[in-house]
């Protein structure tokens, strides 16, 4: 049995303060919520240390957005994996379809990030999906492999596993259009087929794959309902305490 993820990305939304107010809001609300879930928030960068320190005793874990693959020197604006550390960041999302179209990150580029992630022991959420044109001229399973043959190049059986796999459909990010549950589970079920082609079954069984794109309370119960769904990666439900708190408790069946 996998141990579904949920995770909140927050995008360019709340600094510090408004980190805080969610927080505790989100935290009174814990205790009424499934148990079987591992939960993760998502902050900006400038929100993090708050974030970690409002959380060290809480089981809810933080991600960074985004992450250089460099060490240090000369990057003007990035942050690297052992600052990430340094601020007892637990996940990093990689491969944000933002971060693909508007920032022209390639699958190269992303590969660099998840091997500078695990180097460091930071857990990659890797996100992947397909645009609407490539879905509707029939390249979806060819999009959906290259990006995940390149972008896990040189990660080993024991990194996947601390690998956390997002499809998000880039149709369905930010849009209120969801995949169906049939949609999701098909490319779910091809991405797995494709980690099997990549690793062995019994390790490509093992690994967690996150649907992402406009989840909400109404839609997660379904979602995460189907077989190869592993928890959700939310956007625009994720900004509210309540509204996560309640998707959470809709999308996990105990
Ligand atoms: P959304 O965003 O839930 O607002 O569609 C999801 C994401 O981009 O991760």
């Amino acid at each position: 049995m996998r141990k579904p993820i949920i995770a909140a990305n927050w995008k360019l939304n709340k600094g510090p303060s408004d980190t805080e107010d969610f927080i505790k809001s989100f935290e009174s609300r814990l205790n009424d919520l499934p148990k079987g879930v591992d939960l993760v928030l998502a902050p900006p960068f400038i929100s993090l240390p708050k974030a970690t320190e409002l959380l060290s005793q809480s089981k809810v874990r933080v991600a960074a957005q985004n992450m250089s693959e460099q060490d240090n020197g000369a990057f003007t604006g990035e942050v690297s994996a052992l600052m990430l550390k340094e601020v007892f960041v637990s996940y990093v999302i990689l491969g944000h379809s933002e971060r693909r179209s508007i920032y022209g990150e390639s699958d190269e580029l992303i590969n660099a990030k998840i091997r500078k992630a695990h180097e460091l022991e930071l857990k990659p959420i890797f996100c992947i999906g397909e645009t609407l044109g490539e879905r509707e001229g029939g390249q979806l399973e060819e999009v959906l492999r290259r990006q995940l043959t390149k972008g896990l190049e040189g990660i080993t059986e024991k990194q996947i596993l601390d690998t956390v796999i997002a499809y998000e459909p880039v149709w369905a990010i930010g849009t209120g259009v969801t995949a169906t549950p049939e949609q999701a589970q098909d490319a779910h079920e091809f991405v797995r087929s494709v980690l099997t082609d990549l690793y062995e079954v019994s390790v490509s069984e093992k690994v967690r794959i996150q649907y992402g794109g406009s989840v909400k309370p109404a839609n997660a119960a379904e979602l995460l309902g189907q077989k190869d769904i592993d928890g959700a990666l939310v956007g625009g439900a994720s900004l509210e305490a309540s509204s996560f708190a309640e998707l959470i408790a809709n999308g996990v069946v105990e």
